[in-house]
């Protein structure tokens, strides 16, 4: 009876070691930390050994005082701890590696588990920070395995090794703490395994971080999805562990399949991937004739880029062929792939296959708590069979971001900036604007016939005691989040009465917050829209990390019961295109334009060099430029917004064009490359607008070149002949030389190549002149024909592209989208619709 495991244990051992795994690691450590060299199902060493461990060690062992007995003996009876910061170094050849790190959270002499605190970094990257064990197993024991015990468990990394060719592994306790670890592993993969993979698909965002030598990655799941728990011993030799997938797994009809035909590897999908268990085990609907999804929720944190390579592999032998089952995924709610057919993405039942998508999710309060990742899928009205859809396994990664797997909204963090008043000083009117951001203001996109011209009554609220109130309402730039109670309190239960707009992505609503003492605008987007969710997590993530006078803000968000709501402060004076040519409104002074334009300017000119890396608006236009009570224009509606690139020396990014038609750039329409220019040029159009207060696009009853507001204006400021087509209320206010100056302006912004147009910064320039001009000659009185002189200078040094606005041989490439945008039947005189997008789908390549 004593000698029998000892006589079994070597049969074990024989049978693991003999069993050919796809893969021998070339690197591999299995340390058994403050504990002896001993065997389990593997041989574990002791760490006590000086190539790993500094010699001068400020470390103690001991054994937890009350192990439970269902926690595995190795390595979890001992810990190393650790009171000051300790290295572990390991030698290793170049390539990615596997760190497992093996915790039990339990009280190691006087340590008690709660009170442990700790980082641990490795080779430059931060895996953990202020990491509390027991905390990571409390939620494990209540999220996941729903049992009284406190649960050991793996974190599992993987580290690009460089040249350096070692592997350091730093615990560095809190202040005033502890840090601890019972097991360390180290084991090499292969290097096209994760790193170098295939493709990557990008859903909702047109690329992520690149998986190359400098992200590493944490595996937060990897499940073998339909089938049974695979340990370490059983995986194709690099030791990972697959998970069942039953704790994730959305409540809903399903069926588990196992195989009968032999899995057959390939070139694309070695043997190395995943063990065949994965493979022969799967989760379906089983042909139904219902249309629901299968859906899993993987709890993550937010505010990180994460991989998800989903594994499939068709085993049910009735299907046979191409076209007979075809299903959708869906990867936060978004379409990852329309027609998943395994016949057409492999040789046939058997073959194995793996995909890999990417996918942001957003921290939309800043505060990085977990959030549901859902994975879904269902069948496609196209399988000529059978309804189903299935999986296989399923891998999630965690990217790191600047080299953290802990730290939040580094791509979006503003840089400090001192807050920009709109024109410094310069009437009384500006300075009861920057007082008076408290209440008032507006919306978006809508349309005129909705928009409640109010005046907002709680006009008491401008004392710096209410001012106060409201910053300390939106803490350092973030946003709140409402309950969907407050909402609907807010708005009546969504009364159709609060309606003060519409659009393609739903209702914009009036509102009363906090006791009806704040007025707001409410946003709520189409549940149903599938390019909706994309543009709520764009709107939050950008706007409650930007504040600038110019730009709306954002009050909060809520996310409860599946809607999508967005908090705006309300705006009273509504979008600048009402005041322009749509609806009845009075005319708007000339200078009152030149100021909005000068303050919408301002506010693009922030998006774009504010923050560390540049914000493209991507959907300038007059209906998205918003007038508070006091006529401070915001730029509004971040739905389209795009990061630009983040490498230097790249100036655009490639992406699908979206934007609203009349506006768009035609270079990156053309070359759907974009950059800020492209912001540049739709400004440029929005210009002409205030100057002529007419739509951008004209369908009916005018010449072929007046169509095109962008051209049109072209043509009249290379004529000479800008004064004809200026809004008849306005031309006799106009200063000739502040008109010259300002369709200069307009006309750089809408060079044809996005390289000759201005930066924003040198637009607010061009404007302020132009104000300047227009307010020197009004000075003098009698401002009709008079010049300044000197003026012609000072263009040429703005704006230092000379000759090429005369040339007549420039390209009119602008002809053939308008050409494109008529034969679609897409143009919209009504651009503040989404019906008037240009969406990638209806685009010609
Ligand atoms: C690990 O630490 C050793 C000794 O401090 C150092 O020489 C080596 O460069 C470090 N390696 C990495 C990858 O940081
Ligand atoms: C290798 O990694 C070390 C530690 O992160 C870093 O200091 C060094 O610059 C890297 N070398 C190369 C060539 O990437
Ligand atoms: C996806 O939709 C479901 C319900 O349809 C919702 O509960 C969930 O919050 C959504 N997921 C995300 C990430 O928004
Ligand atoms: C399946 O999930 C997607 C994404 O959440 C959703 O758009 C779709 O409506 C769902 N289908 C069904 C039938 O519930
Ligand atoms: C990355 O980290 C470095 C150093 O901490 C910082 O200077 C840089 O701004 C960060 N980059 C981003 C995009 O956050």
């Amino acid at each position: 009876m004593f000698t029998f495991p000892l006589l079994l244990f070597p049969f074990l051992l024989l049978f693991s070691t003999t069993t050919a795994q796809p893969y021998k690691p070339t690197d591999y450590f299995l340390l058994n930390c403050g504990g002896a060299t001993a065997s389990t199902d593997r041989k574990w060493d002791t760490d006590e050994r000086s190539e790993f461990m500094p010699s001068t060690t400020t470390s103690f062992t001991s054994a937890p005082n009350n192990r439970d007995p269902s926690v595995p003996e190795i390595p979890y009876s001992t810990a190393r701890i650790f009171i000051t910061s300790f290295t572990y170094t390991f030698p290793v050849a170049k390539g990615p590696k596997f760190l497992r790190l093996y915790f039990y959270p339990a009280t190691y002499s006087r340590y008690k588990a709660d009170q442990s605190f700790f980082s641990v970094s490795s080779n430059g990257y931060s895996l953990l920070s202020n990491f509390n064990a027991f905390q990571t197993s409390s939620y494990l024991r209540t999220r996941i395995t729903h049992s009284n015990k406190v649960p050991h468990f793996v974190k599992e990394f993987i580290i690009y090794v460089n040249h350096t060719q070692t592997i350091n592994i730093t615990f560095t306790p809190s202040p005033e703490s502890y840090a601890f670890i019972n097991g360390i592993e180290i084991v090499s993969q292969p290097e096209y395994l994760y790193y170098k993979s295939k493709k990557i698909k990008y859903i909702g965002l047109s690329s992520g971080p690149m998986i190359i030598e400098n992200t590493c990655l944490e595996n937060i799941y990897r499940l073998n999805v339909g089938g049974e728990k695979i340990s370490p011993i059983h995986d194709t030799g690099m030791y990972r562990s697959w998970d069942q997938d039953d704790p994730y797994l959305f409540p809903s009809r399903t069926v588990t399949q196992v195989n009968k035909t032999p899995i057959v590897y390939t070139a694309d999908t070695p043997k190395y991937t995943a063990p065949e268990l994965v493979y022969a085990t799967q989760r379906s609907m089983g042909a139904t004739s219902e249309n629901r999804n299968l859906t899993w929720q993987l709890p993550v944190d937010s505010g990180f880029y994460y991989n998800l390579r989903l594994h499939f592999c068709n085993i049910i032998p009735d299907y046979t062929r191409k076209y007979a089952v075809i299903f959708k995924i869906f990867i936060s709610n978004q379409t990852a792939e329309e027609y998943a057919d395994l016949f057409y993405w492999t040789k046939g039942t058997g073959f194995p296959v793996f995909k890999d998508y990417g996918v942001f999710v957003y921290d939309f309060d800043g505060s990085g708590r977990k959030r549901d990742l859902w994975l879904a899928m269902g069948p496609n009205d196209y399988s000529e069979q059978y309804y189903d859809a299935f999986l296989n396994g399923l891998e999630v990664f965690k990217l790191s971001m600047n080299g953290s797997l802990t730290d939040r909204d580094s791509e979006l963090r503003p840089m400090v900036r001192p807050p920009s008043s709109p024109v410094k000083n310069k009437t009384p009117l500006y300075a009861a604007i920057i007082g008076g951001i408290g209440g008032a203001l507006i919306l978006m996109l809508s349309t005129l016939g909705f928009i409640v011209f109010q005046r907002v009554k709680h006009s008491g609220n401008k004392s710096s005691g209410e001012q106060k109130s409201k910053d300390n309402r939106l803490p350092s730039g973030r946003c709140r989040r409402f309950t969907i109670k407050e909402v609907k309190d807010a708005t009546r239960e969504f009364d159709k009465n609060c309606i003060i707009g519409r659009g393609g992505f739903g209702m914009v609503y009036k509102g009363y917050i906090d006791n009806a003492t704040t007025t707001v605008a409410i946003k709520r987007l189409n549940a149903l829209s599938k390019q909706g969710f994309h543009e709520f997590q764009m709107e939050i993530g950008l706007l409650s990390k930007l504040r600038h006078v110019q730009l709306v803000s954002l009050i909060g968000y809520c996310d409860d019961e599946g809607e999508m709501v967005l908090v705006y402060d309300y705006m009273s004076h509504g979008t600048l295109q009402d005041h322009l040519y749509k609806g009845n409104n009075p005319n708007l002074p000339w200078k009152r334009r030149l100021e909005i334009c000068i303050g919408a300017a301002k506010g693009l000119d922030y998006l774009h060099t504010g923050a560390n890396r540049a914000i493209i608006h991507r959907d300038v236009k007059s209906t998205n430029i918003l007038l508070d009570e006091n006529w401070v224009a915001k730029v509004a509606d971040f739905g389209l917004s795009k990061l630009g690139p983040k490498e230097k020396g790249v100036d655009h990014v490639s992406t699908a064009v979206k934007g609203t038609f009349g506006y768009m750039d035609p270079e990156y329409y053309k070359m759907q490359q974009l950059t800020e220019k492209s912001d540049v040029y739709s400004f440029g159009v929005v210009l002409l607008e205030v100057l002529c207060s007419r739509p951008v696009i004209i369908n009916r009853g005018v010449s072929d070149e007046e169509v095109n507001l962008a051209e049109w204006g072209r043509l009249n400021y290379r004529k000479g002949t800008l004064k004809e087509i200026v809004d008849k209320r306005i031309s006799d206010e106009i200063a000739p030389n502040c008109l010259m100056k300002f369709g200069e302006v307009a006309n750089s912004c809408l060079r044809m190549k996005g390289s000759k147009r201005p930066k924003m910064d040198e637009v607010v320039w061009g404007l302020e002149f132009a104000l300047q001009l227009q307010e020197a000659a009004e000075k003098r009185g009698g401002m009709v024909g008079e010049l300044i002189g000197g003026m012609s200078e000072n263009q040429e040094y703005m704006f230092p592209v000379k000759g090429e606005d005369v040339s007549v041989n420039e390209e009119y490439e602008f002809e053939g989208s308008t050409g494109v945008g008529i034969q679609h039947g897409l143009v919209s005189t009504d651009s503040s619709s989404r019906e008037g997008l240009v969406s990638e789908t209806v685009l010609p390549r």
